[in-house]
């Protein structure tokens, strides 16, 4: 039988997080990061994703949501920036934001984009998530319905961490419904083969791919894998993988230089946060937010 290949340990990459600043820093050192989010009914996605991202410790971050819900996104925090996107009839992203003026405007020196909470899964916002990868190249990380709407297009899978020479980051963050599909297998057949399946996709996709749940996975597209430790039953609500999102983009954000890394340790310090969230709160009472309150915690 073949050797089961050593997973390491996610909360050994901490130590990026708890590096100080140094005493010169700008806020260009630490990024600019785009989170692409929220549909009419899905605002708090979008908020939480990007809240999420500011407390992380990006230098900068801006919200793109549709026009209707930007009021109530651009409420989460006064530090945030917001674009309004056009939107189709149902409050979703429209296609139109890819044309040419409003995308520069969108893209422009951006140094990760988040796409996918709470984006819905409208053909409209099809196109345009489809357009978002293709004519865009720094980091991505990739949740949710951009996840749905992604595993639906296998031409697109192919060439999305870049063609031979142009190599981009690519982290893809599915709970086991979301791999299932992407996999095309079964919610349970993802669940007792989470290891190889992991590590054969990030592989075969040059992708990261954070396989959440009890015990995530991170596996890097060398083969590498890390499991992560932290993490309570709390975090089973709607808004916590939102959360995970936001705190990855900020993280790349930052640590450009060392992404495999830098997505180990927003894992790691999600559930680290959300533990530090419960024992104020209660399992069944933590809101997803509380650990975005905690995250300071975390990085201690
Ligand atoms: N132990 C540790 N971590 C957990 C546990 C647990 N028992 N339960 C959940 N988590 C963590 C996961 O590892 C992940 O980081 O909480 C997060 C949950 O993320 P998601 O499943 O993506 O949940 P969320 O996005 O907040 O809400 C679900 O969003 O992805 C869409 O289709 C999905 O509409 C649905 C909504
Ligand atoms: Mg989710």
């Amino acid at each position: 039988a073949q050797e089961r290949p050593r997973l390491r340990w996610a909360g050994a990459a901490k130590r990026i997080a708890e590096a100080p600043r140094t005493a010169d820093a700008n806020k260009g050192l630490y990024g600019h990061a785009l989170i692409v989010a929220g549909a009419w009914g899905k605002s708090g996605a979008a908020a939480m994703a990007s809240l999420a991202a500011l407390r992380t410790g990006a230098g900068l971050v801006t919200a793109a949501i549709p026009e209707s819900i930007l009021p109530m996104v651009a409420g989460v925090a006064p530090e945030l920036m917001t674009i309004p996107l056009k939107q189709g009839a149902k409050g979703e992203i429209d296609r139109a934001n890819l044309e040419p003026e409003a995308f520069e405007v969108l893209t422009k020196r951006r140094t990760v984009i988040a796409v996918g909470p709470g984006i819905g899964e409208e053909p409209s916002t099809e196109e345009f998530l489809l357009g978002l990868i293709e004519k865009t190249d720094v980091p991505l990380v990739i949740d949710a319905d951009a996840l749905n709407l992604l595993a639906k297009h296998p031409e697109t899978m192919k060439k999305l961490s870049g063609s031979s020479g142009r190599r981009r980051t690519v982290v893809m963050t599915p709970h086991p419904g979301e791999m299932a599909r992407l996999a095309g297998i079964s919610t349970k057949e993802v669940q007792t083969n989470r290891e190889p399946l992991a590590r054969e996709f990030a592989q075969r996709h040059q992708i990261t791919l954070v396989l959440k749940g009890w015990r995530t996975l991170i596996a890097h597209p060398g083969g590498e894998m890390a499991v992560n430790t932290t993490g309570n039953p709390g975090m089973a609500k709607g808004g916590s993988g939102d959360i995970l999102t936001g705190i990855v983009a900020a993280m790349l954000a930052q640590h450009a230089d060392r992404p495999a890394e830098a997505v180990e340790a927003a894992v790691y310090l999600h559930g680290l946060a959300a533990d530090f969230a419960v024992r104020e709160q209660d399992e069944h009472t933590l809101l997803a937010t509380d650990t975005i309150g905690h995250l300071f915690r975390a990085f201690h």
